[in-house]
């Protein structure tokens, strides 16, 4: 009976194991540090400490310090595993892409955080991004629905709001 016993449990870590092999698997996510929720200050904490957007890709074929359009100046935009791997698909993004777009004055002086996030269910009339603006030092200027984000990015609703580019296929 014992013998059974041992390697029922045997049987049991090895069934336990191949599960959480395989959700590593399916999932892009690029950290073990879990998303967070639709909130500014969560939000930045995540993308400044737990997964620092400065060691993200930039946008596949953008470079660093370009020149942006209108309203926009002097620009480098971030993206995070989530959003690269949607581009790279050329699919609508997938939930916790982060997109960060730092913007530059003329002399090289950091102005402002754009950032939109992609939460599952929390904006669905509105591409479920959530949107943010920070100063440099972190502090939000707007968050959430913002009207304004939405009414000008809605431009490019059938790219998923997005301007960067036109990766949506
Ligand atoms: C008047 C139009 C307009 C408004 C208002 C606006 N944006 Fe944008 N935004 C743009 C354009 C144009 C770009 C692309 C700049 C480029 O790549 O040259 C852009 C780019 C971005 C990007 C990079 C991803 C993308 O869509 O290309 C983010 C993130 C972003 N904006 C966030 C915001 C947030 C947050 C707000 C509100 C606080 C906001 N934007 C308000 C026009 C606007």
């Amino acid at each position: 009976m014992k013998k059974f016993k041992a390697i029922g449990v045997l049987i049991f870590l090895l069934m336990s194991l191949g599960t959480v092999y395989a959700i590593h698997q399916t999932q892009p996510a690029e950290t073990q540090v879990a998303l967070p929720g639709p909130r500014a200050d969560s939000l930045y904490k995540y993308i400044t400490v737990e997964d620092d957007y400065r060691n993200w890709s930039v946008w596949p074929g953008k470079g660093k310090k370009i020149k942006g359009r209108a309203p926009l100046g002097i620009i480098t935009t971030y993206v995070n595993e989530n959003a690269l791997y949607s581009i790279r698909a050329g699919d609508k993004m997938v939930n916790g892409s982060i997109v960060v777009t730092e913007n530059y004055n003329e002399n090289g002086k950091l102005l402002a955080l754009f950032v939109m996030y992609k939460i599952k269910g929390y904006n669905p009339s509105a591409g479920d991004w959530f949107w943010a603006e920070f100063n440099p030092k972190g502090k939000v200027i707007v968050s959430g629905k913002v009207d304004a984000c939405i009414k000008c990015h809605e431009q490019k609703k059938e790219n998923d709001y997005i301007f960067t580019e036109d990766f949506v296929k």
